[in-house]
């Protein structure tokens, strides 16, 4: 592996579990252990477990669970050296990571953040106290925009006065050339000399989720071109999987499930202001998968992409539509987010209309908004002359061809039913111009997260397994799982460990599994138990993470309960055995007396301890 184990502890332990979860779903404490609803399947009451302590989490609807790693696997449908390298960066930790030849270490990025950071404040300052006529024409500029007040403060607004001073000033604070023009905030034409990248602009810097700088966008004062100059792709910033403005919209987007996607920097800053603070802006770009996936992580449910109403907003809805595919139909099973649109009025964007008609009723549109796919077939309708029979002929095939996509699912058989209503049209000829449509356009299917996969629960009852067997087998589960989450108190229990006659095999590979963690490390923590563990055994991180105790319980007593059931369990399975011998005439009879004195002798002893054995559970 391209990651050393030293350095995933580090990742691991800069990690809390709490917070990640807390980033991607609404969060609940309930007595010493966190829950939420289930990211990996659709439910409405929280079933899924976080514990602080162990760091490990469980679906009790599911059966998924693991350590932080496999959380971000599953959500983010990444390998677990990407699940890795995404937490150290996330947490900002240095790792030594081989993987490739010319990928940018972690210690060189942590630079380029350094150099965004003092650029940005650096702006802010000319902003907020320059001297300069620049600087008042900057500061007023915005305030004739309705970006004064707080505004500038909150959103680190700056102004870039050019002319070498960013240059200057990185360079006095110890930062190298080459730095500051991998990060794009200098530039080096012909061999002559470094100069600033950006030269009397107001700048609006582009954090990441975590709030840090990565990137800039700066606007002409006034007019000119190009209206914004914004950073290149740097090994900090890929703008095709970066929305302006997610750092401040996470939480907004997280509780209420929506999220609103604009065209521009000044429209995320309208929309918060007036209270819309589920709002974040692509950086010119169309929408991409990334960017779905990306936001999907915070907002569960919606999203909602508005476009404005000029020619420019057009192309990006068109665009848009190619978004529509059988994910959004009900054979797909589990339903993903969903996917609206809606379109402002009159040549609006969302800053225009904000300031024009107020937050509300941009709400109201946002409520409104269209699901994708009747957005797209009422777009092409409005394209067409319906008055004549000959423009509603074209305006539904013109309409079906948004639904190619998922021809063969009931949805688009529904939306065709609809769609012959509106034009008039009988529902049978509409209908077979569905089934004739030529295949789908293929789209980039490769980054199309499959969630589905691996949802199914851990263990598979056989509907042939007895309720004694049943217990039996969730004794094991509970053991094990209980002990891997309290290595100390399995330290103590290592033979019943390495003894018990597993009925499940996978209780048995896990027995073992825990076993060798503990003998190469007695003080591994629950999660590098689970984590050994899960590349052993298919499933291991929902089994080791599905026990759990109540508040007030005693860990170490339901332990010595089931290490007792298991132990009698076995005799009795002994028992059995030989009261089978006994049965047939296999046995000559000096041999058939001892089995018969054993047998006795055991059954007494199982009678004892069963006597004795009391449940605590
Ligand atoms: P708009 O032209 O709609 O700009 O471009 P805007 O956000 O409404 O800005 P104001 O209100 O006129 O100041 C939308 C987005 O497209 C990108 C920017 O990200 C912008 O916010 N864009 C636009 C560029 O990158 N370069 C440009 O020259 C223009
Ligand atoms: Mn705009």
């Amino acid at each position: 592996m391209a990651i050393s184990d030293e350095d995933i502890q580090k990742v691991r332990e800069a990690t809390d579990l709490v917070a990640l979860f807390g980033e991607r779903v609404p969060v609940r404490q309930r007595g010493r252990d966190f829950w939420c609803c289930c990211p990996f399947h659709n439910e409405k009451t929280p079933s899924c477990k976080i514990d602080p302590s162990t760091q490990l989490w469980h679906c009790f609807g599911c059966g998924e669970g693991g350590d932080v790693f496999g959380f971000v696997m599953k959500m983010d449908d990444v390998s677990f050296p990407d699940a890795v390298r995404m937490l150290a960066e996330r947490a900002h930790v240095d790792i030594v990571d081989t993987r490739g030849g010319n990928r940018t270490s972690s210690s060189r990025k942590a630079r380029l953040r350094d150099v965004c950071k003092e650029t940005c404040s650096f702006y802010h300052e000319q902003l907020m106290r320059g001297k300069s006529p620049e600087a008042d024409s900057a500061r007023s500029y915005l305030s004739g925009r309705d970006l004064g007040g707080e505004v500038p403060r909150k959103w680190m607004l700056g102004f870039a006065p050019g002319r070498g001073a960013l240059v200057r000033h990185l360079t006095s604070k110890g930062f190298k050339p080459d730095e500051m023009i991998e990060a794009n905030v200098a530039v080096q034409r012909d061999g002559g000399r470094v100069n600033d990248r950006f030269y009397n602009r107001v700048m609006f810097p582009i954090f990441d989720p975590q709030g840090d700088c990565i990137a800039f966008g700066g606007r002409v004062i006034g007019e000119g071109e190009p209206k914004y100059l914004n950073s290149q792709e740097t090994p900090l910033f890929h703008k095709s999987n970066v929305l302006y403005g997610l750092d401040k919209a996470k939480t907004a987007m997280t509780s209420s499930g929506t999220a609103i996607i604009v065209e521009g920097y000044t429209d995320v800053i309208a929309l918060h202001e007036g209270g819309i603070e589920n709002a974040v802006a692509t950086l010119g770009t169309a929408l991409t998968i990334q960017h779905v996936r990306l936001i999907s992580r915070h907002a569960s449910k919606r999203i909602v992409y508005l476009f404005d109403g000029d020619a420019a907003g057009q192309r990006a809805a068109d665009r848009a539509l190619g978004f529509i595919d059988e994910s959004m139909t009900p054979e797909a099973g589990k339903t993903r987010i969903e996917l609206c649109a809606v379109t402002l009025p009159d040549d609006l964007d969302p800053a225009d209309f904000v300031a024009k008609r107020g937050a509300d009723e941009l709400r109201e549109l946002v409520a409104n908004a269209k699901p994708l796919i009747a957005y797209g077939i009422d777009r092409r309708l409005a394209a067409h002359d319906l008055s004549s029979a000959e423009g509603r002929t074209r305006a539904m095939a013109d309409a079906l061809s948004v639904l190619a996509p998922i021809k063969g699912s009931v949805l688009a058989k529904d939306y065709a039913v609809q769609l012959a209503g509106k034009l008039m049209m009988r529902e049978e000829d509409v209908l077979s111009a569905l089934a004739n449509l030529k295949p789908p356009r293929v789209y980039d299917r490769d980054a199309a997260p499959d969630r589905n996969e691996g949802n199914q629960a851990p263990v598979q009852v056989q509907p042939t397994i007895s309720p004694a067997e049943r217990s039996r087998r969730r004794f094991e589960r509970r053991f094990v799982s209980l002990l891997a989450q309290n290595p100390s108190i399995a330290l103590q229990h290592a033979d019943s460990l390495a003894q018990t006659q597993w009925h499940d095999q996978t209780n048995g590979q896990l027995a073992q599994s825990l076993l060798a963690t503990l003998s190469a490390n007695p003080a591994a923590t629950p999660a590098q138990i689970v984590a050994n563990a899960s590349s052993e055994v298919p499933r291991a991180a929902g089994a080791l993470t599905s026990a759990t105790v109540k508040e007030g319980e005693d860990i170490a007593e339901i332990v010595r309960f089931l290490v007792e059931e298991l132990e009698i369990g076995d005799l009795e399975a002994t028992l059995v055995s030989m009261n089978a011998q006994l049965k047939g005439d296999a046995l000559p009879p000096d041999e058939r007396e001892l089995v018969f004195a054993a047998v006795v002798d055991l059954q007494k002893t199982v009678n004892a301890k069963r006597a004795t054995h009391k449940p605590v559970l």
